[in-house]
């Protein structure tokens, strides 16, 4: 689909969770490959040594836990006050419920890892970044979701806990663009595809690069575009 878009992010300022591997690693690269400022959000800063300095800069490492409230406020502040503003919040960061469990036999504490992972820390992330997202028109929020979310999709095949949190996180992308979108905020979902990092496997169909190509896509909408979809592929997808 056509959209207005950012040609660069340069003077803008992104916080990105989960980017220490995987898709969010790719999309916070990407971003600062666009002159943006990230902010690498990893709850293990020692794997991020050297990010900051190849990158010349532009990528920030910044501990970041979702499931820690005081650490997702402190990751916000630290980019607010290095840089002076916020103006994309890519919630990446995600676990599964992988080893084929149902719901009936599905471990409680496994439930509440990934309710609190994949929902409850969106939901506190976009909390605490909305203040700055909206000082400027076009503030951008991009959920990193799941087509194993999506009601259209069937919902069967395991993974009970996985499914119902992108449902939920889709629901958040909703929330956000009704609440906010008369303030200037761009809130969308996006499944990336099948991607084969540590969470996709080896065998998914994708590259990482090819999984975070919509999302930095989504980053880069400007004031008019289209929000509150869920997307893949650039096209937009049944919720
Ligand atoms: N790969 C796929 O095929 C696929 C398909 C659809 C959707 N997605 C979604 O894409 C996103 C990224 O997935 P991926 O494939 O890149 O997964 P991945 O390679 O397993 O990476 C997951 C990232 O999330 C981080 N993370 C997990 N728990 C965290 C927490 N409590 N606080 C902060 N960071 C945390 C991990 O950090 P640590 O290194 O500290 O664990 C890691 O950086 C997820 O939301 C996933 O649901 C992926």
């Amino acid at each position: 689909m056509d959209a207005p878009l950012h040609d660069r992010l340069d003077g803008q300022v992104a916080l990105v969770t989960g980017a220490n591997r995987g898709i969010g690693a790719q999309v916070a690269a990407d971003l600062a490959a666009l002159g943006a400022t990230v902010y690498a959000g990893s709850r293990k800063l020692d794997a991020m040594q050297g990010v900051e300095t190849e990158s010349g800069g532009h990528v920030r490492p910044v501990r970041l836990d979702v499931t820690d409230e005081s650490s997702i406020e402190a990751a916000v502040a630290a980019a607010v006050d290095g840089s002076g503003r916020l103006d994309v919040l890519v919630n990446n960061a995600g676990i599964g419920d992988w080893h084929g469990a149902t719901l009936d036999v599905l471990d409680t504490e496994r439930i509440d890892a990934v309710l609190a992972t994949n929902l409850r820390g969106p939901m506190l992330a976009c909390k605490h970044a909305l203040p700055h997202l909206l000082e400027h028109e076009g503030g951008r929020v991009v959920n990193v979701s799941s087509g194993m979310g999506a009601l259209g999709e069937g919902m069967s095949g395991s993974a009970p806990a996985y499914r119902v949190s992108k449902t939920g996180l889709n629901g958040l992308t909703a929330y956000l663009h009704g609440e906010y979108a008369g303030r200037g905020l761009l809130a969308n979902s996006v499944c990336p595809g099948w991607v084969r990092t540590d969470m996709g496997g080896p065998n998914a169909q994708r590259s990482i690069e090819e999984g975070a190509e919509t999302p930095v896509w989504l980053a880069r909408l400007r004031p008019g575009a289209p929000a509150g979809l869920f997307w893949r592929d650039r096209a937009v997808i049944d919720w």
